[in-house]
């Protein structure tokens, strides 16, 4: 079921936006190349917000607190100061897609009819900004 996240326009290249689905935090961002792509807002490594603490090199969306870097696949890499890429956990990615000037998110139908807080057979997409609670001050190791 193809769920409409945010208008296209807010995710320019580079851009990283916040979106809340059902109880999942994601993030919806664009690569520099202009592919939009949908992934879990937590980052795999200690669960920092990628909206807060992500920004956006070329292809990758890089979490700053420890630089693991993830591909609009999900895929994780660490890359050292001499270029070598170490492999990382994977970021979970969902498919997307632009239409109708949104990026949807292909999202797998997990409430029945009338569950939810949106009324019945409704699923809640709510766009949340980096707020305080999302800079949350992360473990630094
Ligand atoms: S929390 Fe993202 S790289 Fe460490």
């Amino acid at each position: 079921m193809w769920i409409p996240l945010v208008s296209a326009a807010e995710v320019p290249s580079g851009g990283i936006v916040a979106v809340d689905l059902e109880d999942r935090q994601l993030v919806v961002w664009r690569t520099a190349t202009g592919r939009a792509a949908v992934c879990d807002a937590r980052c795999p490594h200690q669960w920092s917000h990628l909206e807060a603490e992500g920004v956006v090199d070329g292809d990758e969306l890089v979490c700053t607190a420890h630089f693991w870097r993830f591909d609009a696949e999900g895929h994780g890499t660490k890359r050292n100061v001499l270029g070598r890429r170490d492999e990382k956990s994977a970021v979970e990615t969902f498919s997307s897609r632009e239409e109708a000037g949104m990026v949807e998110v292909d999202w797998p139908r997990s409430n029945p009819p009338g569950a939810g807080t949106g009324g019945p057979g409704s699923i809640v997409v709510r766009a949340t900004g980096a707020g305080p609670d999302d800079r949350r001050p992360q473990p630094r190791i």
